[in-house]
């Protein structure tokens, strides 16, 4: 089975800005609390014109323009979300037909909740092998406001929404390593259809934990995997759900906190759009270049985990 590359990204967020002294102004919460727990200032909420679908397909059209390819060219198409605006037709489905993509090709949602784009990235790999095609477009994209229940201020305040995607590339390099796993739990959840108005719970501090033992194993998986460390990438991306997640493991590992990318400040945690997203500003910042190994670790509802040691190739 050949290996993948990511050779473009894009993404999109919505443009009303939600500070936390605008969510003070509606629950019992205060700038000081968000930012010192979670390093979070501000967040992006969708407006009235904008959703799931408009985020998604925004942004997966910019990384197919930055991968100078043909919608034709692409051979398969994954979307990572929790908050899609249909049970079905899928996310990834109704990007398909905005962007005029193919229609003999795969095209579906993972549900993999903030780990969801790296689950896609391996999706796509399995694909791509399977059906013996190149390229695939890879979206992450939450719109989770409206998922909140903003009388909860243990987890309205956490939240955003956004999309971020990738266009990905079979690849013979042989230093791209993942790693996938989950544990069947309800500490992070949201009811189904069915159920009235949806929310997302959580068990704070039980997230909290998992996060901060689970990501050192995902990197050490994937330094065995892949030959390389914390010091030979370029940058980490982690999921972005807290600032102080990403100090403890930074801490515990002894790692470089340079390496570690970390834009919560801005958005959130819009669970699986967010390592595209800061892929996609890294890119766009010169901070990684064509060529350059990136380590990326998501971890969330479900619960699942997951990492990859991969190549940004560019075009
Ligand atoms: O994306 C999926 C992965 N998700 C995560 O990784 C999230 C992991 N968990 C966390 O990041 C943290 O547990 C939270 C940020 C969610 C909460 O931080 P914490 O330090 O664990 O706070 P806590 O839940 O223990 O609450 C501490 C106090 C409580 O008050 P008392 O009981 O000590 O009086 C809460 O009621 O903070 C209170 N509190 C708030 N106060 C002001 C909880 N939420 C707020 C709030 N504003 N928004």
């Amino acid at each position: 089975m050949k290996n993948i590359e990511i050779i473009s990204t894009g993404r999109a967020v919505p443009s009303k800005v939600v500070t936390n002294d605008d969510l003070a102004k509606i629950v019992d919460t205060n700038d000081e609390w968000i930012s010192t727990r979670t390093g979070i200032r501000e967040r992006r909420f969708c407006s009235e014109e904008e959703s799931a679908t408009t985020l998604a397909v925004e942004a997966a059209r910019k990384a197919l323009e930055a991968s100078q390819l043909a919608p034709s060219d692409i051979g398969a198409c994954i979307c990572a979300t929790i908050s899609g605006d249909y049970a079905t037709p899928s996310m990834a489905c109704l990007v398909q037909r905005e962007l005029g993509l193919r229609e003999p090709i795969p095209t579906l949602d993972v549900n993999a909740a903030c780990s969801g784009f790296l689950y896609g990235i391996e999706v796509a790999r399995g694909l791509l092998n399977g059906c013996g095609e190149k390229y695939a477009l890879v979206v992450g994209c939450e719109q989770l406001s409206k998922l909140l229940d903003m009388t909860d201020r243990s987890t309205c305040v956490l939240f955003g929404d956004g999309a971020g995607a990738a266009v990905v590339r079979l690849s013979e390099d042989a230093t791209y390593a993942s790693t996938l796993g989950a544990r069947g739990g309800f500490e992070i959840n949201v009811e189904g259809a069915g159920h009235g108005t949806s929310h997302i719970h959580m068990q704070g501090q039980e997230v909290f934990k998992f996060a901060t033992s689970i990501i050192p194993v995902c990197i050490r998986q994937l330094q065995e995997k892949s030959g390389l460390s914390v010091e030979d990438v370029s940058r980490v991306v982690c999921h972005q759900a807290n600032e102080r997640i990403i100090d403890s493991v930074v801490r515990r590992m002894k790692a470089d906190p340079g390496k570690f990318y970390k834009n919560m400040d801005r958005f959130g945690n819009t669970s699986a759009a967010s390592v595209p997203i800061a892929l996609d500003e890294l890119v766009e910042n010169g901070d990684v270049k064509a060529g350059d190994m990136l380590m990326m670790v998501g971890f969330g509802a479900g619960l699942t985990w997951a990492g990859a040691v991969i190549r940004y190739a560019g075009v």
